[in-house]
């Protein structure tokens, strides 16, 4: 693929803003969940500050706070385990535009990292607008989207930003599309996808794309019970719970004997969304269980992405049992449900868009 790469560009002494994805679940102590999403982005970071550059700025964003400001959603919660996972000094700035950001820039020492407020505070964001991408790179010379997460919002610090200065992909967004792309063209079947949690946003719509291509779509978690409320239609390849736990809170036993029989006989599985509301530990039973069987199944390439899925895995001890674990949840889906990612069409070469 024909990406501008961030280790093609020579950083030194330039001052670089990298859009990383740390939108991740922070518990009652305000200490992140998973750490997975903070480590994927080091490498770039590393690459960045062994390469010379002068100034480093990290922008994400955290939650959907839909432009407006609301410190439930403040990046100064996470800044000590930002730090923590880079090894590196981290300070946190209160806005991600305007004097407060430049002044930092030009106030802090070489070698240290800023950590920017949550971008979605700005309505300019979600509307991808240009005025406001400018002005988030204006202390900046280079821009580096390492946020393979954010990768299918057409937004102003993924998409417009591109415009207006120097734009390369970063480390990990590199390995994502290496990893994932054997799996979007040739998936070997039979192919199972396995998509759960709440965003009915998104998710309905990549159900759609992959009863196109794979074998079998199992349906789990929020999406399920919408579905089966609403009377969805899919093609017969796409399976719904047959039975729940709690309510509707956690698929029931059948369906998890039914999913797990399914999972062992596959050789691609792709997994994004937990199967239950697994904030509460009595309704991670189905969820665990379907990780287990991936894992079991070791004839088969597996993935999985996704914040929460990511987390469970972690918590299942299970990581080294998976071929690879994506940072990217809407965005894994909608790159293998065939859609290109804006965010990744902006970083092409040219002559190859
Ligand atoms: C994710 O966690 O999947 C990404 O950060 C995208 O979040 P969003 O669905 O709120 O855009």
């Amino acid at each position: 693929m024909n990406i501008k790469k961030v280790q093609d560009v020579d950083v030194h002494g330039k001052k670089v803003i990298v859009r990383v994805d740390f939108n991740i679940s922070i518990d009652d102590d305000n200490h992140v969940k998973s750490t997975y999403k903070i480590a994927a982005a080091k490498h770039t970071i590393d690459l960045l500050v062994d390469g010379g550059a002068s100034h480093i700025a990290l922008l994400t964003h955290l939650g959907r706070p839909d432009g407006k400001i609301d410190k439930k959603y403040s990046l100064e919660k996470i800044v000590d385990d930002v730090s923590a996972v880079l090894g590196r000094d981290v300070e946190f700035v209160s806005d991600c535009i305007g004097d407060n950001v430049s002044d930092a820039v030009s106030g802090f020492a070489q070698g240290k990292i800023i950590l920017l407020e949550n971008v979605r505070f700005h309505d300019g964001e979600k509307k991808d607008k240009k005025t406001f991408a400018a002005q988030l790179c204006a202390p900046f010379d280079v821009y580096v989207n390492d946020a393979f997460a954010v990768c299918h919002r057409v937004h102003a610090s993924v998409h417009a930003i591109t415009t207006c200065i120097p734009s390369f992909a970063g480390l990990w967004i590199q390995k994502e599309l290496d990893q994932l792309h054997q799996v979007k063209t040739q998936p070997v079947q039979p192919a199972v996808a396995i998509i759960g949690g709440a965003k009915i946003d998104t998710k309905i719509p990549m159900i759609e794309e992959f009863q196109k291509k794979y074998e079998t779509v199992l349906v789990g978690g929020r999406i399920a019970v919408e579905a089966r409320d609403q009377k969805m239609q899919f093609d017969d390849n796409v399976i719904l719970p047959v039975d729940f736990e709690y309510k509707y809170y956690d698929i029931g036993p059948h369906t998890i004997e039914k999913y797990c029989a399914i999972i062992a006989k596959a050789k691609t599985i792709v997994w994004n969304g937990p199967v239950g509301m697994i904030e509460e530990k009595k309704y991670t039973k189905g969820t665990f269980s379907l990780i287990e069987a991936i894992a079991k199944n070791t004839d088969a390439f597996s993935l999985i992405g996704g914040g929460e899925s990511v987390q469970m895995v972690e918590e299942s001890g299970l990581m080294d049992k998976i071929s690879f674990v994506s940072t990217g949840g809407g965005a894994m889906l909608a790159y293998l449900g065939s859609e290109d990612l804006p965010g990744i069409n902006v970083l092409m070469m040219t002559d190859d868009k």
